[in-house]
């Protein structure tokens, strides 16, 4: 049985950067790392290539009548700028005070080494271990998946009778604190870029005889809300899911202080809906947010011109029950609706990801005929995390989005059993990630309990 931490440093020194090709080799070294280890277990590896970075597919197969477990991860990590910031380098792995530093650490390839991990010292432990297993471990998830979901769909026969799949690519709320994760945000990615006069122009020549496309950009984008922080597109609620008692019940026992947030944000006041909290209006709002505004001159000093164009990047994260591309299109209408005269228009639609909800088993909405052997992983989780954390978890929806997993569902009708194994001072997606070591040693230990469990050995 290989070291879980040794490996987990070898995995994190390999720069498998996505969306920047000249990473490639980088990417086919994280691929034949990730294969290897699978080999080394005796698990049945394939690559299956796709048109940008190949997906690890790795197999124990076995009786039909065992209960069959999809594990999902992604090797794939974040670009690492900017570089500056980081204390140490971000390929190097190195352990300081209980967390081992560097990208990918988190998220995702830490979380993931607990299943990787759980599994080879079960089937050590076990070598004639009545479970199927399919690791599906993918190096797109950072830049949406493009080439998963055709994938799914050509494998559908073998991996939809699978029961369930297992993943750790979620957060918990702290060490103390673990969660389940019952919903993920959808999303849908806007990008629009408003053109007036046919060139920059002098100021003083021209201006106040033409719209100039800053003004309009800024106009359009205060009319995409209201004072309260409601999105102003008419029909943008219409679909949104309730919520359930038992889910605000759940998000109280959080525990987490408005003014401890408020203060770890570094804001003097919250600007949500009226009637939802902050932790409440992350997880069951959807929201329209700007991520990028430009337009004119950006450098030093000034400079007296109108300028040709205005861009804005625009995501609205969505919620249970929202259909990406009806608020897409919706959004789009509504802000070619409200371009004035001397304004012209064009918008792109980038990415989306259909949102995600699975009711555990026990609760008054969940639904009739459950899924036993995915009602049987959902107990075994809450009671192996009870004994290896401590406390129960509890039972949350979740603000990010994991696109993949709501295609999972449409398309091979599995539900997902999703253990929060990140905390919120991990610090994904910026410099000086890390991951808390206790969180992956007590992370075996439960996952190796679910899947004993399934097994009916456990
Ligand atoms: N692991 C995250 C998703 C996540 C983050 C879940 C925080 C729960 C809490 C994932 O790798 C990610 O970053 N997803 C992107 C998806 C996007 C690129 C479509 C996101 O949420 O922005
Ligand atoms: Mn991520």
């Amino acid at each position: 049985m290989f070291d879980p931490i040794e490996k987990l440093k070898q995995y994190i020194s390999l720069q498998s950067v996505s969306t920047d090709s000249s990473f490639k080799e980088g990417m086919n070294q994280t691929r034949d790392f990730v294969s290897d280890v699978f080999n080394q277990m005796g698990l049945n590896v394939e690559i299956v290539d796709t048109p940008l970075h190949p997906i690890v597919v790795a197999k124990r197969e076995g009786e039909p009548s065992w209960p069959h477990v999809i594990i999902y991860g992604h090797y794939d990590v974040q670009p690492v700028d900017p570089i500056e910031l980081w204390d140490s380098n971000p390929f190097e792995a190195v352990i300081k005070d209980g967390r081992i530093y560097g990208r990918g650490a988190a998220d995702n390839k830490g979380p993931q080494m607990a299943h990787i991990a759980a599994v080879a010292e079960l089937l050590e432990a076990y070598p004639e271990l009545p479970l199927r297993l399919t690791f599906v471990i993918e190096g797109e998830e950072e830049i949406g998946s493009p080439n998963l979901l055709p994938f799914l769909k050509e494998r559908k026969e073998e991996l939809a009778e699978a029961d369930l799949v297992l993943l750790s690519d979620t957060l918990s709320p702290s060490a103390e604190q673990v969660a389940i994760t019952v919903g993920l945000r959808g999303i849908v990615a806007l990008e629009v870029e408003l053109t007036g006069p046919n060139s920059d122009l002098h100021s003083g020549l021209h201006g106040g005889a033409v719209y100039n496309p800053a003004q309009a950009l800024c106009e359009l984008c205060a009319s995409l809300h209201d004072k309260d922080n409601r999105v102003n597109v008419p029909g943008f609620y219409d679909d949104v899911a309730s919520v359930e008692d038992w889910e605000r019940e759940e998000l109280k026992r959080l525990g987490i202080e408005e003014v401890a947030y408020k203060k770890s944000l570094g804001i003097n006041s919250f600007h949500t809906h009226p009637g939802y909290s902050p932790f409440e209006a992350v997880r069951y709002l959807p929201t329209l947010e700007f991520n990028g505004l430009g337009s004119g001159y950006q450098g030093e000093g000034s400079k007296t011109i109108v300028p040709s164009k205005a861009f804005a990047k625009i995501t609205c994260r969505l919620v249970a029950n929202q259909d990406p591309v009806k608020i897409g299109n919706l959004v789009k209408q509504t802000i070619l609706d409200r371009i004035p005269d001397g304004i012209t228009a064009e918008i792109e639609a980038g990415h989306e990801g259909i949102p995600y909800l699975v009711v555990p088993p026990h609760r008054e909405n969940s639904p009739a005929n459950y899924p036993s052997r995915l009602e049987q992983a959902f107990d075994a989780a809450d009671s192996a995390i009870a004994e290896e954390f401590g406390k129960a978890p509890l039972f949350l929806r979740e603000g990010g989005s994991i696109p993949i997993i709501a295609d999972i569902k449409s398309e091979l009708g599995l539900d997902s059993l999703m253990i929060g194994l990140f905390l919120p001072e991990d610090k994904i997606h910026a410099p000086n990630e890390s991951m808390d070591l206790s969180m992956l040693t007590r992370g075996i230990k439960a996952s190796k309990k679910i899947l004993a469990n399934l097994a009916g050995i456990g």
